[in-house]
């Protein structure tokens, strides 16, 4: 008789177990489906903050690093067609000059260009810059500039040069233009700040140290400050970006996973303070397929995981830009 009570308690601790993790399985799997729901309705169905809100249509002027090629100089056209203002920033005069007279012709709008390489810049560099913005109402700025390794490469193989220069480009560009436009949003009380990100900022990726770790800068510093200047009534949002086409991807042809300038910088636009796929404050995953990425890489395996499968994939890019090295160097000693 002890026996069978014994069994008929312990079925029921058994089932009571089964049924506890049972209900907890449920729960973690209604959470990520609600999660992943939620990205959905993000990315398709909403719509972010109006661009008005940042000066467009009303005199303000977006300020655009690395405005001249890609991402940056798709920011400059598009924020142009909504009648914001545009100060160009980057290193070669002649397409600074040629873009700026292309958006007042197409968009009836001002531009100034600021001629600067960010590998370079001394403080006297900022401070003319600081100067260029001062007299100008600066709405919004667009931190965009990066600079990545020329191949994917050990660190300790890495030069000092391009080392020091993803450094200044992506960590320091970023900061010192942010101090020079800040305090002018912090009096009017409103301003955007947009921070180009990378999915190497979410996941470090093996052989692009430097980029990953000054991505992941980015992203840590746009949440602090993301913190500290909202009650100030300035929005700080970095963009996780997944590639797109541009000379800086070294990728030609768009795909479902790899957006051209335009689609990619329009979901940015449409969906400014909206979160898409990414999961940290202050931070905006909104293309659509790089949303959906950005959701399984924070939902389905570990990060160690994703590290070791960034591993493998820039091992073989190395593998294959070094081949490619050898052949140009084989065809130009042939040539010679
Ligand atoms: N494309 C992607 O797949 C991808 C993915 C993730 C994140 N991102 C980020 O998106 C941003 C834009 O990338 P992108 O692919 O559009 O680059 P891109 O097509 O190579 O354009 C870079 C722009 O920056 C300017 N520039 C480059 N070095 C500069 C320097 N030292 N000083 C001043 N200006 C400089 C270039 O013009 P000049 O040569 O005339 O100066 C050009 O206007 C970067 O921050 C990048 O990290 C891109």
């Amino acid at each position: 008789m002890d026996k069978i009570a014994h069994f008929v308690q312990k079925s029921d601790c058994n089932a009571t177990t089964v049924a506890i993790f049972g209900a907890i399985g449920v729960a973690v799997v209604a959470f990520k489906a609600l999660s992943f729901l939620k990205v959905l309705v993000d990315v398709f169905l909403r719509s972010g903050i109006n661009v008005k809100k940042y000066g467009a249509g009303n005199g303000g002027w977006a300020v655009i690093t690395g405005a001249t090629d890609g991402i940056g100089k798709e920011f400059a056209f598009q924020l142009a067609s909504k009648k914001l203002n545009i100060v160009l920033v980057s290193r070669t005069e002649s397409k600074l000059k040629a873009i700026a007279q292309e958006l007042e012709q197409t968009y009836s709008v001002e531009t100034k260009h600021f001629v600067m390489d960010f590998t370079k810049a001394s403080e006297e560099n900022y401070q003319a810059l600081q100067q260029f913005l001062n007299p100008i109402e600066v709405t919004m700025l667009v931190n965009n500039v990066g600079t990545n390794h020329e191949i994917p490469t050990p660190f300790e193989q890495e030069t000092d040069k391009v080392i020091k220069d993803i450094v200044e480009v992506n960590i320091n560009a970023a900061m010192k233009m942010t101090k020079i436009v800040v305090p002018q949003m912090i009096t009017r009380k409103s301003g955007l700040i947009i921070n180009l990100g990378s999915f190497a900022g979410l996941v470090p990726t093996p052989y692009l140290s430097v980029y990953s770790g000054s991505k992941a800068f980015l992203s840590s510093w746009s949440q602090a400050i993301g913190a500290e200047l909202a009650p100030k009534g300035i929005h700080v949002q970095n963009v996780n970006t997944f590639f797109v086409v541009s000379a800086m991807s070294k990728i030609r042809r768009a795909s479902l996973l790899i957006p051209l300038p335009k689609p990619y910088v329009r979901s940015v636009l449409n969906q400014l303070g909206i979160s898409g796929g990414a999961s940290t404050p202050n931070t905006s995953t909104p293309y659509f397929s790089h949303a959906i990425a950005n959701w399984a890489i924070d939902n389905l395996f570990s990060r160690a995981f994703w590290v070791n499968h960034n591993y493998k994939i820039q091992v073989d890019i190395r593998k294959r830009a070094l081949n490619k090295r050898e052949r140009e160097a084989a065809a130009a000693a042939k040539s010679q």
